[in-house]
């Protein structure tokens, strides 16, 4: 019988460090050789679409190139014990889908998938590059489906209401310096348990019972979730 209690694992790029995913704001991370303003921006998109399909394209790529890790297969594990384990992502990678688990909500977009620049609710599949002409069924340009700073976050309602039924929390390799992403740690129940697993933690200040754990994903994720699991299981 599967705990009925609900898990809500939050992440962020450095869940997927441990695959060879670049995060963003660590050194050598993607914005330190990118600028924000020419790939991810309405504006970027405005003045330079193809630098922007150029930049998703070879993220996008690189997605063939790398697995998932001994972290999110951990992640995808909780769900042999828990019947309830919601994942919500800030990363546009697949590496959560292809370690398993089934229920992934991302908050800002995904890599593997593409929409019209003129209505965001005609969203297609794209496994390989986008280039400029492609169109979506509407006869608009396809651009990335990707949440660009400034734009609005359509999952977040839903991300909302997963956080605060939330029984368990894990925050795993994030810098909580996107908002209202990172705000979702101050929506959960306060006497709800929360686990924060990064080998450079960001100060967390919640009023939750808080358990850092500073080690990389594919290191403190595993031996979190056995843990857990035991926890349920042996009461
Ligand atoms: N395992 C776990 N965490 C790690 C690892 C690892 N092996 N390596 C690095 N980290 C941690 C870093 O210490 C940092 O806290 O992952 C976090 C990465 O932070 P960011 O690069 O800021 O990534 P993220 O928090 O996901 O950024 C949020 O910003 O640019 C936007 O849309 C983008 O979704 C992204 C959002």
């Amino acid at each position: 019988m599967k705990s009925q209690k609900k898990v809500v694992v939050f992440t962020g790029a450095g869940m997927s460090a441990d695959s060879g995913v670049s995060t963003f704001r660590d050194a050598d991370g993607l914005w330190e050789n990118h600028r924000i303003e020419d790939v991810c921006t309405p504006e970027a998109w405005a003045r330079n679409p193809q630098g922007v399909l150029d930049f998703y394209n070879a993220r996008r790529a690189q997605l063939d190139e790398v697995e998932p890790n001994a972290g999110h297969r951990a992640v995808a594990g909780l769900e042999t014990h828990f019947a309830n384990v919601v994942v919500v992502t800030q990363n546009v990678d697949d590496l959560h889908e292809r370690a398993g688990s089934s229920e992934i909500i991302h908050l800002h977009g995904e890599l593997r998938k593409a929409r019209s620049e003129r209505n965001p609710q005609v969203i297609v599949p794209a496994q390989g590059p986008t280039h400029m002409g492609d169109t979506g069924p509407d006869g608009a340009q396809l651009r990335p489906h990707i949440v660009f700073f400034g734009e609005a976050v359509p999952e977040y309602e839903r991300a909302l209401e997963a956080v605060r039924d939330a029984d368990l929390f894990l925050v795993i390799g994030t810098s909580l310096a996107v908002y209202p992403a990172a705000g979702l740690l101050y929506q959960i129940r306060p006497d709800v348990p929360v686990w924060l697993v990064d080998p450079n933690p960001a100060r967390v200040t919640v009023p939750n019972p808080l358990t850092v754990i500073a080690e990389g994903a594919a290191k403190g994720v595993p031996p979190l979730v056995v843990e857990l699991i035991r926890r349920e299981t042996e009461g």
